[in-house]
């Protein structure tokens, strides 16, 4: 027992509860007591009371009554030895040590703590001084403002050798001590330690108490080999137990926010700022085992948003795997699929709260995950794959520890197996699985049979097939609204559906107000720097499928901004006019989200300036691609209700070329981004 009672009750004595209390409920002197609003539950009129004699409150709205520690373990959702902790250090009294030598090693860690907090005093200092200049200027460019910078103690580590080394030493820090915070690069062969974090802007690590016990340094230049540079395994942080904005996550969650797990600080701190507070991420490693332990004691069902390429997709699926042997009952894991090629901060500054929104309701569960995976792609279409395929689906659900859980997900899969090769019940795929015909009455009972079976088109999009009906000038739009919420309905009711991820993912899908996709950004963006492409191609302009509702409007304020201009200046100035048009038509955030969308700046051809042959290639390849991108969905709609129909070899076959062509136009495009450095042709010499 580290805490002895007389500690305990020394800290007690030392801290009124009206002290402890006030720094989150306002009080009032009430005759002997003070009183304020319930805490624990929304009131009018105050019934929560604070006795400090007695060293107690009591919550007359909730029944809750207890002492400051417990009043601490209640409003910030720490566990008893923190929360001792954290008064002890509100108190000032020593925390007592175990051993002697256990009291050395805290006077160790302490001291580095100081170290750490001077540097990134240090970082913070530079970074508004005029050496933070070029780091102002790249944390501007990626929306990150100096009050969120303020608030995530963020800085920059100037690009000298020695800067930190210097400021340190004149603090009368050892070398030493730097070394071992793992500030300065050392060691046996390193005569001269020196600075790690070189020309970087640098994120602040904290524990649970909100010390900083590390830093992650995001390179400003390209060619530096490491894009992000983590601090070392030392004293004071070991990357796979901590999580990147732990102490707010944790409390926004204990205060019922939504807990959500991204893969990089930038995406944390988007997430924050769209309102998702109990955002996390782990620190420069994959998701390890005690990060999710950690994660579990925040929330039962914590949502992984890992970007929507590849690398992301396997980081999800890793931690599923790693997940399973853990799961308990009622302790899961859900994944949010984001758009291709996107990161959540992408995503947030694109589509903003909404569209972040839009794709954390539509998370879906690990059992979907898992057979998603486990299916995909795959072809089912002879004995020995099914074969194949059970026993894997088998082996990942032994994997399980609990029993109970186990016992579940064997049946829910063997359920998916069964639904998915034997709608009718006459192949028996389903014996072997636990229980035996214990599933007979089961939700397959109601008849959705089938990959991207009869009851709807896609994963959790319910009716895909018949939701897009053509709009006015033949564009296909999402009818109804949002699919998330109508998505959700679905995957209780049937969740027995494969789905490629790219239509799952795609705009089409998604329909809506989620993120506006770069090509059509870069569509629209090429319509106001250049808009004599709308002479001779209105028709063609009008006619373009756009999947985002606000690049609809946009198109239309274009074209109508085109109709009433005259027609004058040389091509930059008309595109000037055609912005400040549309800025006075009320699109100025519009316009925003457009330049937002655009991760990469060197599509040369949609830029100002660019020459009249560049521009018409460029123009002509993107809607190409565009009306491809859109006819191929379509037709991989269809190829999957087709298998849904009828699993025949034929349509597998279809499927797969649909796919392949999918993957083809993905690479095609991701060429596009190329042209502009081939061509240094520019309209004005300058
Ligand atoms: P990403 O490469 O996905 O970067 O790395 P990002 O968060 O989108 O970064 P920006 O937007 O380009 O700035 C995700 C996380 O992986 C770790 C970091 O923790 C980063 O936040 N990482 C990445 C490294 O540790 N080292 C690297 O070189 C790259
Ligand atoms: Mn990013």
């Amino acid at each position: 027992m580290r805490f002895t009672p007389q500690f305990l009750d020394d800290l007690r004595a030392r801290l009124p509860v009206s002290e402890v209390v006030s720094k989150r409920v306002k009080l009032k002197k009430a005759g002997r007591e003070w009183k304020g609003l319930s805490p624990f539950q929304q009131e009018k009129s105050p019934s929560f009371f604070v006795n400090d004699e007695k060293g107690f409150y009591h919550d007359f709205s909730s029944g809750k009554h207890g002492d400051i520690i417990s009043f601490v373990m209640e409003t910030d959702g720490c566990a008893f030895p923190e929360a001792v902790e954290r008064l002890a250090q509100m108190a000032g009294v020593a925390l007592p040590a175990a051993t002697p030598d256990a009291a050395r090693h805290e006077q160790r860690r302490k001291t580095l703590y100081d170290v750490m907090d001077l540097a990134a005093k240090f970082f913070a200092d530079n970074l508004t001084s005029r050496f933070g200049a070029k780091a102002r200027g790249y944390l501007a460019d990626r929306q990150i403002s100096p009050s969120v910078q303020l608030q995530f103690k963020m800085g920059y580590a100037p690009a000298e050798r020695f800067a930190l080394k210097e400021y340190l030493g004149a603090a009368g820090i050892p070398v030493d001590d730097m070394v071992e915070a793992g500030l300065l690069i050392g060691g046996e062969d390193i005569p001269v330690p020196y600075d790690r974090f070189r020309d970087r802007v640098m994120f602040p690590i904290t524990d649970l108490r909100g010390r900083i016990i590390a830093f992650g340094g995001r390179a400003l230049e390209k060619d530096v080999p490491a894009k992000y540079l983590n601090s070392p395994e030392t004293p004071l942080f070991h990357k796979g137990d901590n999580l990147y904005n732990f102490p707010m996550a944790r409390t926004a969650a204990h205060n019922g926010a939504t807990l959500v797990v991204v893969e990089g600080y930038v995406d944390v701190i988007a997430m924050v700022g769209v309102g998702f507070q109990a955002t996390v991420a782990p620190l420069g490693t994959a998701l390890t085992e005690n990060q999710l332990q950690l994660i579990w004691k925040m929330a039962d069902e914590p949502i992984l948003c890992f970007d929507g390429d590849k690398a992301g997709q396997k980081a999800a699926w890793r931690a599923a795997e790693m997940a399973l042997p853990h799961l308990k009952p009622g302790k899961s894991l859900r994944f949010a699929l984001l758009p291709e090629g996107q990161d959540p901060d992408d995503l947030a500054r694109s589509g903003g709260r909404i569209a972040v929104e839009e794709v954390i309701g539509a998370a879906k569960s690990l059992s979907d995950l898992i057979w998603a995976q486990a299916t995909l792609g795959g072809d089912f279409a002879t004995p020995e794959r099914r074969a194949a395929l059970e026993a894997r689906i088998n082996e990942l659900a032994n994997g399980i520890r609990d029993d109970v859980v186990k016992k579940y997900y064997r049946q829910d899969l063997a359920e998916r197996l069964r639904n998915t090769f034997n709608p009718q019940g006459n192949y028996g795929a389903g014996r072997g699985f636990g229980g035996g015909g214990s599933f007979r009455g089961g939700a397959g009972g109601g008849g959705f049979g089938g990959f991207g079976g009869k009851a709807g088109g896609g994963f959790g999009r319910p009716g895909a097939a018949r939701s897009f009906t053509p709009g006015a000038a033949g564009r296909i739009e999402p009818r109804g609204r949002s699919a998330a919420s109508a998505g959700s309905q679905t995957i209780n009711r049937s969740p027995y559906q494969v789905v490629s991820p790219q239509l799952a993912n795609s705009s089409i899908m998604r329909g809506q107000r989620s993120a506006i996709s770069r090509r059509e950004a870069l569509i629209v963006q090429s319509l106001i720097n250049h808009p004599w492409l709308l002479h001779d191609r209105l028709e063609e302009v009008a006619a373009l499928e756009l999947a985002h509702p606000e690049m609809h409007r946009l198109r239309a304020g274009i074209i109508a901004a085109f109709a009433h201009e005259h027609h004058h200046g040389d091509e930059v100035e008309q595109s000037e006019q055609m912005r400040s048009d549309l800025v006075k038509a009320g699109f100025s955030e519009q316009l925003q989200h457009v330049e937002r969308a655009i991760t990469t700046k060197d599509v040369w051809a949609a830029q100002p300036g660019a020459a009249r042959e560049d521009v018409l290639s460029t123009w002509t390849q993107l809607v190409a691609l565009h009306r491809q991108w859109h006819s191929l969905l379509r037709e991989l709609k269809d190829a999957e209700l087709a298998l849904g129909e009828e699993a025949s070899e034929t349509n597998y076959g279809w499927l797969r070329d649909v796919k392949a062509r999918l993957a083809e136009v993905d690479g095609i495009e991701a060429l596009i981004e190329g042209f502009g450095e081939s061509s240094g042709r520019f309209l004005r010499s300058s």
